[in-house]
């Protein structure tokens, strides 16, 4: 059975689905999404996505399609046409589609596309065994906070990290970490604090950061938010990622080199526990 995704007002099997040649995303990547979790059946973190998808939105002075309870509505209607209980859902707004010029259009109707990915989230076999991260120098454009889909650079950087064996990208910029290809990259010191850089235009502001660095607040975990090096990161205790697609995810080595025992750390597996609770109770 092919999934049922949606596309600008209807609801269509994944083979139906059309996007104009005009659309702006796909000519300019004038486009912005969110990548929303499912677990039981149940969208965790609707209210952050959103609040995020609106200010990515506003920085691009885009107009939202629908409002937020339709928005609501439809991750729910696409759960109970895919029969999905755990997986994502990836949610894409463009600017809509016109003749092409680089300035903005006037008038174009934004477009709303959203389709389910069944995946293990709960326990992926990764969270077991923790990840290999390669550095790759951060080359992106300089508004990483806004969330547009211009995946370009990310997906050569996790491909750059391929090549070199390992299964995802820390990008570097002036030689200090940003973030993951899709994800916040966090390190935790031999006194145990965990170290994260800090909110600025260098990196997308993680929903699932927010939430992490909460619940850590609350287990009376110290937390400093700050640049980290690549050395530093490899002479950690631990080291680990977050994002709505992975949780809390461990990082075991970096560059080839093993972080702490090269093993899932233990404040990486309870901050992945802690979060996954907070999430399911959380969820609508
Ligand atoms: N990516 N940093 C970057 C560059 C990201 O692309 C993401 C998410 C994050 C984590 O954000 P959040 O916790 O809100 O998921 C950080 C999604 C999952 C993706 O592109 O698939």
């Amino acid at each position: 059975m092919s999934r049922i995704v949606y596309v600008n007002g209807a609801y269509v099997p994944e083979e139906e689905a059309r996007v104009s040649i005009f659309d702006r995303g796909f000519l300019m990547a004038d486009a912005v999404y969110e990548v929303t979790s499912v677990l039981d059946g149940r969208i965790c973190e609707f209210e952050g996505h959103v609040a995020r998808l609106h200010r990515s939105l506003a920085e691009l002075k885009m107009a939202a399609p629908v409002d937020d309870a339709a928005l609501l509505e439809i991750h729910r209607e696409l759960i109970r046409r895919n029969d999905l209980t755990e997986g994502t859902i990836y949610l894409q707004v463009t600017r809509g589609a016109a003749d092409r010029d680089f300035a903005w259009p006037e008038g174009a109707e934004p477009g709303l596309v959203l389709f389910t990915q069944a995946k293990a989230l709960e326990t992926p076999k990764a969270a077991e065994t923790g990840i290999r991260v390669a550095s790759v120098e951060d080359l992106r454009w300089g508004r990483r906070d806004i969330k547009t889909t211009q995946l370009l650079y990310p997906s050569l950087a996790k491909m750059i990290a391929r090549e070199k064996g390992a299964d995802d990208a820390w990008m570097v910029e002036d030689g200090y970490v940003t973030e993951g290809s899709s994800n916040n990259a966090y390190i935790v010191t031999g006194a145990g604090t965990i170290v994260t850089r800090q909110l600025s235009n260098d990196i997308l502001h993680g929903i699932t950061r927010a939430s992490v660095l909460r619940l850590a607040r609350e287990a009376q975990m110290v937390i400093e938010e700050r640049p980290f090096t690549l050395a530093e990161a490899q002479a950690a205790k631990e080291a680990f990622s977050t994002a709505a697609s992975i949780f809390v995810m461990p990082v075991v080595e970096i560059d080839g080199v093993p972080v702490g025992e090269g093993t899932p750390g233990p404040l990486a597996k309870r901050l992945r526990e802690i979060y996954i609770a907070a999430a399911k109770a959380t969820s609508i």
